[in-house]
């Protein structure tokens, strides 16, 4: 089968690889009918991720039909339509037990990451019955897409972990995909302000449109004061990083106002300062998360009653043997206007 093999830093090659084989009796085998592309596969591609050994199938995100299962997947069935879990769960670990997929201790994410993912025909999916949704019939199969990875991530980590409440004055530093999820589904709760960051002028006029009260262009390093001016030198209830640099987390700590939440979205590979000299006495609480993928069934709902349209963030589409060139797109979003692009098999 045709795969998109991470070759280490910088490098990634589409190879021929061999079909994946059932290899635990709670395996499925997924064909991968639709995937895409996440800014952490980026990082990975960067070097940021060292768990993501040279030789790695990339991919964390998809939609498929299951081909295969084994003797102990009780829930899904060959031909069943699935969306793809960029969290693997056990069910059965503590952490699962918790709620905490995320730190599944035989899962968590390792998909796309220390096994192989799904940019790629096929995956092997780990405890499918507990990393596996069942999408429904007539459901828009590519939005859902949208699903495995980037809707419960700005969900769980930026909107949850950030303590959204009616009313609430949000900033999100970063419009990229994950970014903009966050910004869809900070409206579930009626923000009076939501705030939009980004050096992309494209992006912030997505922003925009999807529901951004205000967007500053960060081009001259200005967003703290035009953040801070906009709020009558109050600051931010809610600062969602989902970028994954040390300026961005930084720019957090300097609009977050007494009793907010940084809340932390991006994966981060070099250090950051946070500045406690600050901070110490203003109450703030700083949140950290790996998507744990809880909320997915409860955003599957909202998509099938149309509360939620996350076809909106989809700007491209590529078959996967070209799949570099999908890479190229998603990494000039700059030059490329891109959101998310759909790879399909
Ligand atoms: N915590 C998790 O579980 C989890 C899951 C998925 C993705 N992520 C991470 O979330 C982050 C965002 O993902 P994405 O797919 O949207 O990435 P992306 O790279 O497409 O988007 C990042 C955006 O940040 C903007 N940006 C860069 N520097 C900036 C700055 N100084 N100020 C303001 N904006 C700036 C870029 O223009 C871009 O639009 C990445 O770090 C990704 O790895 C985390
Ligand atoms: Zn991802
Ligand atoms: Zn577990």
């Amino acid at each position: 089968m045709k795969a998109l093999v991470y070759q280490g830093p910088g490098k990634k090659a589409l190879e021929n690889r061999p079909t994946p084989e059932i290899a635990q009796a709670t395996d499925a085998i997924v064909r991968v009918v639709k995937n895409t592309i996440c800014g952490t596969d980026l990082h990975i591609l960067k070097g940021d991720v060292p768990a993501c050994a040279p030789g790695r199938i990339l991919g964390h995100e998809g939609v498929g039909i299951v081909e295969k299962v084994g003797a102990g997947v009780t829930a899904f069935h060959p031909g069943d339509h699935v969306i793809v879990s960029c969290i693997s769960s056990c069910g059965k670990c503590d952490y699962c037990r918790r709620g905490m997929y995320s730190h599944c201790v035989n899962g968590g994410w390792i998909l796309g990451n220390v096994i192989d993912g799904t940019q790629a025909e096929f995956v092997r999916i780990p405890f499918a019955d507990t990393s596996l949704y069942h999408i429904p019939a007539g459901a828009n199969e590519e939005a859902l897409v949208m699903l495995s990875d980037i809707l419960p991530t700005g969900f769980e980590c930026g909107v949850l972990n950030g303590r959204i409440e009616p009313g609430s004055v949000v900033a999100i530093v970063g419009a990229g995909p994950v970014g903009l999820a966050a910004l869809l589904t900070a409206q579930f709760y009626s923000p009076a302000e939501i705030i939009m960051i980004d050096l992309d002028e494209n992006r912030l006029d997505v922003s925009k449109q999807f529901g951004a009260t205000v967007t500053i262009a960060n081009n001259d390093g200005k967003a703290v004061e035009k953040v801070m001016a906009l709020t009558g030198g109050r600051g931010v209830d809610t600062a969602i990083e989902a970028v994954g640099v040390p300026a961005s987390f930084i720019t957090c700590e300097a609009i977050v106002t007494p009793g907010g939440v940084i809340a932390n979205v991006g994966v981060h590979g070099a250090k950051v300062d946070l500045h406690l000299e600050r901070l110490w006495d203003r109450n703030i609480a700083i949140t950290t998360r790996l998507v744990d993928t809880v909320s997915t069934p409860m955003l599957l709902k909202t998509v099938q009653s149309h509360k939620l349209d996350p076809a909106r963030l989809i700007t491209h589409r590529f078959r996967l043997e070209n799949i570099l060139d999908a890479y190229e797109t998603f990494s000039h979003a700059a030059s490329t206007n891109a959101l998310k692009v759909i790879i399909e098999a």
